[in-house]
């Protein structure tokens, strides 16, 4: 297992020894802008299952394809129609992921049999490189363990994959923190399917509307039929129990938490602005609530935190499900099982 430090600068003679890896069917962890990613070449069939297997994932959750530009995308997918065309040109490189549909060439393991593919153009300059480099698709999921918080640190990560990937590339910590937002154009309407940086007032701002699907704030059951996959697993969380306190009245919210402090050996996640009114000798900010950028930075690694701390009970102070707030809470749900304190 090695460790390449690529904080100052890409190292090209361990670039090489990267495209090598995922040329001879190696899967390589890497730093995007938006969380980790543990990569494979897209049309490698035998390295995407060390994928699978590496991250413990159903078979059933389909990948997200990476590019480093556009005629590399445009070779992956059948038509673009206007819309999906808009979108590619606003938001793509970023952290933005467009569901189209796929040539006949793209392996099924990528897409978990769909006729659609999940196509993504990293900005992050090294994950960029890496693709341009090996001139071939890489498919990447979040690097962490299925339902773990997603990789955010390459501690973190080194920790969870050792066991199955020879090269983690560290570029320090994730500058977004969550993964891409996901939007598939159903009916001529871009519908956000994982809401991210990218918000829905981004997206209607370019094109002119946009949906979200009731499924981002809402628990999905396992044989329901879902347009993204990833929306029926369990997501993000940490071994301890959570419960999220989303009470929107600020002084009832704290109330309800340090109750809840008292009664329980708990870690309490929560806002910069309320730590002095926080009875808790256990206390994890994950930034200011006036700065849900920051928050969403911090997230995964606080939920990590608070596990490798250790208590029976993590309570996590909720936002507003607006904005980027969206997506925070989105992954705030799914971490808590959907056991929320209204
Ligand atoms: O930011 C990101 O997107 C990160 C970095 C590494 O690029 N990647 C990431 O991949 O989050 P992953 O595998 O953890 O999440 C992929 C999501 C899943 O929810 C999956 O169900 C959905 O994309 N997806 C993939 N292909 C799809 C398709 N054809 N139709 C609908 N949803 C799809
Ligand atoms: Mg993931």
């Amino acid at each position: 297992m090695q460790i390449f430090d690529w904080n100052e600068k890409i190292h090209e003679k361990e670039l090489n020894e990267v495209i090598y890896e995922l040329k001879n069917h190696g899967i390589v962890v890497f730093p995007t802008e938006t969380v980790y990613g543990v990569g494979a070449n897209a049309f490698d069939e035998l390295a995407i299952s060390k994928i699978y297997e590496a991250k413990k994932r159903p078979s059933d959750n389909p990948l997200i394809v990476h590019v480093s530009d556009k005629d590399m995308l445009y070779d992956l997918v059948e038509d673009v129609s206007e819309v999906e065309q808009k979108l590619i040109d606003c938001f793509m490189p970023g952290p933005f992921t467009i569901i189209l549909k796929k040539k006949v060439n793209i392996p099924d393991s990528v897409t978990a049999g769909l006729d659609t593919v999940a196509v993504r153009m990293p900005i992050n300059h090294i994950a960029n490189r890496i693709i341009k480099e090996f001139k071939f698709p890489i498919v990447a999921p979040s690097a962490n363990r299925s339902g773990k918080p997603s990789g955010t640190n390459i501690n973190d990560i080194v920790n969870e994959l050792s066991d199955n990937v020879r090269i983690f590339i560290d570029g320090g910590n994730s500058n977004i923190g969550l993964e891409s937002t996901v939007v598939k154009v159903i009916d001529s309407v871009p519908t956000i399917l994982r809401p991210g940086r990218i918000t829905a007032d981004d997206i209607k701002r370019e094109v002119g509307k946009v949906k979200i699907s009731e499924k981002i704030l809402n628990k999905v059951s396992e044989n329901e039929i879902v347009e993204s996959p990833g929306m029926k697993h369990k997501h993000y969380a940490p071994m301890t129990k959570c419960v999220l306190i989303d009470i929107k009245d600020k002084n009832k919210r704290i109330h309800k938490i340090n109750e809840l402090v008292n009664h329980n050996n708990a870690i309490v996640i929560g806002f910069e602005e309320n730590r002095e009114k926080i009875n808790s000798k256990n206390f994890i900010s994950f930034g200011r609530e006036k700065n849900l950028e920051e928050v969403s930075k911090n997230l995964y690694a606080s939920l990590r935190r608070a596990d490798e701390i250790g208590c029976d009970l993590i309570i996590i102070e909720a936002t507003v499900n607006e904005g980027i707030g969206l997506a925070i809470m989105n992954r705030l749900l799914r971490a808590c099982g959907f056991n929320v304190v209204n």
